[in-house]
């Protein structure tokens, strides 16, 4: 008998946040399950079983199936009773199915294009600049926890930027948000708030704050998503005020922890590969390539849920209606039958054909808005700094839904103006 069979395969103990803060992702065993048993039955003794999903080639086809395998019935898996890690009750565009869904979405898709970004891209550049530089004033040998004073700001800088929230409120947006997405970590839970309770009151202030807003912008329309969102109609009624304002808190959400984990992720990865570092800084073209890499590599969603509709067999598994898919992204992005080498980080990778952003009828609508700010921030960051390295333990946050670093301290110099 060989030893891979006598080590019973990972199960349900995968989506454990706990041990995301300690071990990070579980590589090894996703890799374990992509070769053994890439359809996995996960019993559960608390919570309902799921069926793992860790195939590239699988996840993109479910996920290309939309009337087929739905979002509506549930998108995360709760990972332990009480870890606060429950669907957020709300109505916005990743738990509605076709054809609502495309409705909704098209009502402001156009403002996501690459094109349309251009229009904001000074913007987001002066944004980082001023970042970075508030961040590194002082100039010569220093250190900071990058994620409190880089990363976490950039992302919720820009969508309050397209929202059309007016700058003195940008950090309450921050605020809110990172209790939404990280309840189940204490560093964010409300003091004597449950995890859930934590969610809510943050979610009933982000809706009363955009409550107002929308009042101001349909009296006052201006060129921002509040206003498109605001005076926008769907088969001539305008939005239910519910499904109004879930929208904004899912772009609020969506673009702000994913997007600082791939910054924060991806600085990490250019330490460990200094190698690869100097590669870039060599050939600052290859900063686009990288950004692709980063986003493979960090994989910030670790999971959504898909139901299917029917009874269907997946790599022969008996798959029943009503059962709950687990798309595992980062496992998919690790796939050595689509990526060469997977488990090495190599800034000029190609293809990359990673799915860090889904694909299909959901694939993220701020692919572009995250692409463009990664893209920024790590241009600045590798001609500025020298001399990277860490300066103390990282920390990671406690969910199983976004891989998350809450705290990252870094030591650098800054290279002389030229
Ligand atoms: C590195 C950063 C990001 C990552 C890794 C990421 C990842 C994802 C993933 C995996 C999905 C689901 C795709 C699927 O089910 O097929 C998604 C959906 C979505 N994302 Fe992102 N995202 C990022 C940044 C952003 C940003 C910056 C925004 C907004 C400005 C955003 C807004 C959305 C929205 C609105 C959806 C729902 C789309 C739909 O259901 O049609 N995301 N994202």
């Amino acid at each position: 008998m060989s030893v891979a069979t006598e080590i019973p395969l990972p199960g349900a103990e995968i989506l454990d946040p706990r041990r995301f803060v300690s071990d990070g992702y579980p590589h090894a065993d996703w890799a374990r399950l992509r070769r053994e048993d890439p359809v996995h039955w996960c019993a559960r003794q608390k919570g309902e079983p799921f069926w793992a999903i860790t195939k590239h080639e699988d996840i993109v086809r479910i996920s290309r199936q939309p009337e087929r395998f739905l979002n509506a019935p549930r998108l995360l898996m709760s990972a332990d009773q009480g870890l606060g890690e429950q669907d957020l009750p709300i109505r916005m565009l990743l738990n509605m199915d076709p054809p609502e869904h495309h409705q909704f979405r098209s009502l402001i898709s156009k403002r996501f294009t690459p094109r349309a970004l251009l229009g904001i891209r000074e913007r987001v550049d002066g944004i980082a600049n001023e970042i970075l530089d508030s961040a590194m004033e002082g100039g010569g040998e220093a250190e900071m926890d990058f994620v409190g004073a880089v990363s976490a700001l950039l992302p919720i800088w820009v969508i309050a930027e397209m929202l059309g929230v007016p700058r003195e409120d940008w950090e309450l947006l921050f605020h809110w948000t990172n209790r939404t997405i990280g309840a189940a970590d204490p560093e964010y839970r409300e003091e004597g708030k449950s995890a859930q309770e934590t969610v809510e009151a943050a979610r009933t202030s982000l809706f009363h704050y955009f409550n107002d807003m929308t009042e101001d912008r349909r009296k006052n329309p201006r060129d921002d998503l509040v206003s498109i969102l605001s005076n926008a109609k769907i088969d001539g009624e305008p939005l239910p005020p519910f499904e109004l304002l879930s929208y904004y808190l899912l772009l609020v959400v969506a673009g702000n922890e994913t997007t600082r984990n791939a910054t924060s992720g991806g600085l990490l990865a250019l330490i460990e590969n200094p190698d690869q570092l100097e590669k870039v800084r060599a050939n600052p073209a290859l900063v686009k390539p990288m950004v692709e890499e980063v986003l493979r590599w960090t994989s910030p969603v670790i999971h959504f849920c898909r139901t299917p509709t029917d009874d269907v067999e997946i790599r022969g598994q008996q798959v029943r209606a009503g059962d709950r898919l687990v798309l595992f992204y980062p496992s998919a992005n690790r796939d050595e039958e689509v990526f060469e080498a997977p488990d090495e980080f190599r800034v000029d990778r190609s293809p990359n054909r990673h799915i860090a952003f889904g694909i299909g009828e959901h694939f993220c609508l701020g692919a572009h808005v995250a692409r463009l700010e990664l893209e920024v921030i790590f241009r600045h960051m590798v001609l500025r700094m020298e001399d990277l390295e860490l300066a103390g333990p990282i920390e990671r946050l406690r969910s199983s839904v976004v891989g998350g670093i809450k705290h990252m301290p870094i030591r650098y110099r800054l290279r002389a103006a030229s």
